[in-house]
């Protein structure tokens, strides 16, 4: 199938519900939750070269609703296409990521619904009639989680065409790993024209060891497997929430999965998965970077709708640099009224210090009485901020996979550049306590994985406005993003 790109497509009227275990079709749209279907629409380029415009000096003070992990969402999505039941997906936050994905699902042929009003952020996705079992390189080169829709494929479709991501902003970012996994399961692979091809009659349960811990790797084959004949044994698997809160979908679907969040997983594969639905848990990085703004403002913030647990980390460090945190349930308070204190941090795999807080750590850091040693593990060129940090006024030099950050330095404004998402993140969180008025650019990096962030940020003090290009739409569409 050819993809057509055609402006976005919104038909209530004739759309359909999902309901507990059924599928109604509505004559009248509902007033509630009505859904509409989505169609394959060209991202619009609109909003790709926005800025933020960041005036510092405000203490955050009140209460954030954290959205849907972006991370979960993406595989969630993704395993959706090992049925041909429709699953309900709730929590998904409206990032632009999403939006790919969406535009992916749809390429391949399933009928992607949102729901309406209070329901918005329900996604239902019906992957009954696949018609082309391919990822293209339109799609993959602006979002690498695309491939996790090749595990996924073969397992139910028996092939896959996905292309290569190639390397990003934070590291070239190898799949080696998902691609042996599939060899291990009994798939025959091709790469040729810069695409993987990956096809198998019928994938049957093998014994995969991991070279090294990957998030998506585990995710994309623990789907395949669930579909595969006979039992498949991961070790060394990721053990991220993610990776746990996916098996727990997969499980509503009919899958039998043992050990997600330990570092061996076992899969006894089925011959059939059915339709769920499941709720996406709160996005730990999002409620991490807003942890950063209110200690880096001297601020108190509530973040709602969140899961401390998923946030330990973060905050035994916090709390060695001297900041105060009260967990609930589902929700986080965060008061600092003191000088923080320089804290070395090493990212490393869940439950280790988060790779994507790195940046936002390091904005902190600069905060910091004494030196703070950051040590980056997981990618090898992680450090796009600090030069744009360094031209707020930090003081950090890179050697390697280590930053040394000497606080506490004064910022001032700048104009300054989003490299990737979390980068973003770190640059937003130093305009806050920068003195006047930082202008950052290529902000559609930060609307890749955080929903309305200057809205959640206006909404407790801060003084930050979006602001459009007036430039030319062509000119403004950038090319590869990580
Ligand atoms: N790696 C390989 N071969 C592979 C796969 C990974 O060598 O086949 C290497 C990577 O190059 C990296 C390390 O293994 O050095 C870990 O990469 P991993 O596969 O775990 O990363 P990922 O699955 O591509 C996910 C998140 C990232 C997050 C990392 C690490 C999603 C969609 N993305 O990426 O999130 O940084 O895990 O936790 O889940 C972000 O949200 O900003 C983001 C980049």
């Amino acid at each position: 199938m050819k993809l057509v790109p055609k402006l976005p497509v919104v038909r209530p009227g004739g759309a359909k519900v999902l309901l507990p275990n059924e599928i109604v079709d509505l004559k009248k749209p509902v007033t509630r939750s009505r859904v509409v279907r989505v169609e394959f629409c060209e991202l619009a380029s609109e909003g790709l070269m926005d800025k933020f415009v960041i005036r510092g000096g405000n203490r955050l003070v009140g209460s954030i609703r954290i959205s849907g992990a972006k991370n979960a969402a993406l595989p969630a999505m993704a395993a959706a296409l090992l049925t041909d039941e429709p699953v309900i997906l709730e929590n998904i936050p409206d990032v632009r990521d999403i939006q790919t994905e969406r535009n992916l699902l749809v390429s391949m042929g399933a009928e992607v619904e949102l729901g309406y009003g209070r329901a918005s952020h329900r996604t239902t996705i019906s992957c009954k009639n696949l018609v082309n079992p391919e990822a293209a390189y339109e799609l993959v080169k602006t979002m690498r989680a695309s491939t996790l829709v090749l595990g996924p494929l073969v397992a139910r479709m028996g092939r896959a065409r996905v292309s290569q991501p190639g390397g990003c902003a934070i590291g070239a970012r190898p799949i080696d790993l998902h691609i042996k996994g599939l060899e291990r399961l009994g798939s025959s692979i091709k790469q040729e024209h810069g695409y993987i091809e990956a096809t198998a009659d019928r994938l049957r349960g093998g014994h995969i060891i991991f070279d090294k811990i990957t998030v998506t790797g585990t995710e994309d084959l623990m789907m395949a497997a669930t579909l595969a004949q006979g039992e498949t044994v991961m070790e060394n698997c990721a053990r991220e929430p993610e990776v746990v809160d996916l098996a727990a979908l997969l499980t509503k679907m009919g899958a039998k999965i043992e050990g997600a969040g330990t570092h061996t997983i076992r899969i006894q594969g089925v011959d059939k998965l059915h339709g769920a639905r499941h709720r996406i848990i709160p996005d730990r990085i999002e409620a991490g970077t807003f942890v950063t703004a209110a200690v880096l403002t001297g601020g108190d913030l509530t973040l709602t709708n969140c899961d401390p647990t998923h946030l330990g980390a973060l905050t035994q460090k916090l709390e060695e640099c001297g900041v105060s945190i009260r967990a609930a349930a589902d929700s986080i308070r965060v008061t600092n009224g003191h000088q923080l204190a320089a804290a070395d941090v090493t990212t490393e795999e869940y439950p280790g210090f988060p790779t994507d807080m790195q940046a936002q750590y390091m904005a902190l850091a600069t905060q910091a009485q004494g030196t703070s040693i950051i040590t980056e593990n997981i990618f090898e060129n992680r450090f796009m901020h600090a030069q744009e940090l360094a031209r707020m006024g930090a003081n950090i030099k890179v050697e390697g996979s280590r930053a040394v950050v000497r606080g506490k330095t004064s910022l001032s404004s700048a104009a300054v550049q989003c490299s990737d998402l979390r980068a973003s993140a770190s640059l937003v969180l130093a305009a806050l306590v920068a003195d006047g008025e930082t202008i950052l650019d290529r902000v559609y990096h930060i609307d890749r994985g955080y929903e309305r962030i200057e809205e959640k940020l206006k909404s407790v003090g801060a003084q930050i406005r979006r602001i459009g290009e007036f430039l030319p739409r062509r000119a403004a569409v950038p090319s590869v993003v990580a």
